[in-house]
């Protein structure tokens, strides 16, 4: 059986769960932070012990203003108004992407929040906000400048230590990877759903795992 030790989401899905249900694209996105919140709790409950959610995309900026705005009031309200709850499951919070080109309010909120949890063990919750993976390989090739070798090289990525994710799940139709982390997904298992990212729910969650465990990593072994 495959040890499981990080299971990264690319939750898409949400804009057109919302006009499904004849509301607005942001009506899916607020369903969707419920659906990561039970994602969330039936991953620790399950004792995964890494998390990675693709939030924002450095490509999302492409957006219209107005949904972006909604979509970092939504990152803004869940980390000040549920921090205590956030504490009290035990997780601890960390952010990759490029946090710098955020707004003030957002950083701080999102700075407080990892500072607030950096004791917790439960489950580590990383979220890829203002992400993308192309940026982040070029960044770490700049920082190690000569000194190249693998260990540098992925210390400097966004991911520094974290282990790489044994599983990607992808929720809503679309088989490729949106510029998320195509260095650390190099030997994921990946897979991808035709449900939209509100509707994905811990059954899925488990049914993915059982394959996952069953399923035959070689690494290049035979
Ligand atoms: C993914 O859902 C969530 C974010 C990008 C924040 P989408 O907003 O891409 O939903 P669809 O793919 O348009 O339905
Ligand atoms: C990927 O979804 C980004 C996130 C889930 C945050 P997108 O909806 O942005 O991906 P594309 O544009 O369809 O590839
Ligand atoms: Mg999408």
């Amino acid at each position: 059986m495959n040890k499981l030790s990080h299971i990264a989401f690319i939750m898409d899905g949400n804009g057109r769960w919302g006009q499904k249900k004849k509301k607005s694209r942001n009506f899916g996105h607020l369903k969707g932070v419920e659906t990561v919140k039970k994602i969330v709790s039936a991953s620790a409950k399950l004792k995964i012990p890494i998390v990675t959610f693709y939030v924002f995309s450095s490509e999302n900026w492409k957006r219209p203003k107005t949904e972006i705005k909604f979509l970092f009031k939504l990152i803004n309200r869940y980390f000040t108004q549920e921090i205590e709850s956030v504490i009290s499951q035990g997780i601890k919070v960390n952010i990759i992407g490029e946090l710098n080109k955020l707004s003030k309010d957002i950083k701080n909120t999102l700075k407080k929040a990892v500072y607030l949890t950096r004791n917790n063990k439960k489950i580590i919750v990383n979220l890829a906000i203002n992400y993308g993976s192309k940026n982040e390989i070029l960044n770490a090739a700049k920082k190690i400048k000569n000194k190249v070798n693998l260990k540098n090289f992925e210390t400097n990525l966004y991911t520094r230590t974290l282990p790489n994710p044994d599983i990607l799940i992808r929720t809503g139709g679309h088989q490729r990877l949106s510029n998320f982390m195509l260095w650390q997904l190099a030997y994921a298992e990946l897979f991808f759903l035709k449900k939209l990212w509100p509707d994905f729910n811990q059954t899925d969650l488990k049914k993915i795992i059982v394959k996952y465990k069953k399923s035959i990593r070689n690494f290049g072994k035979i």
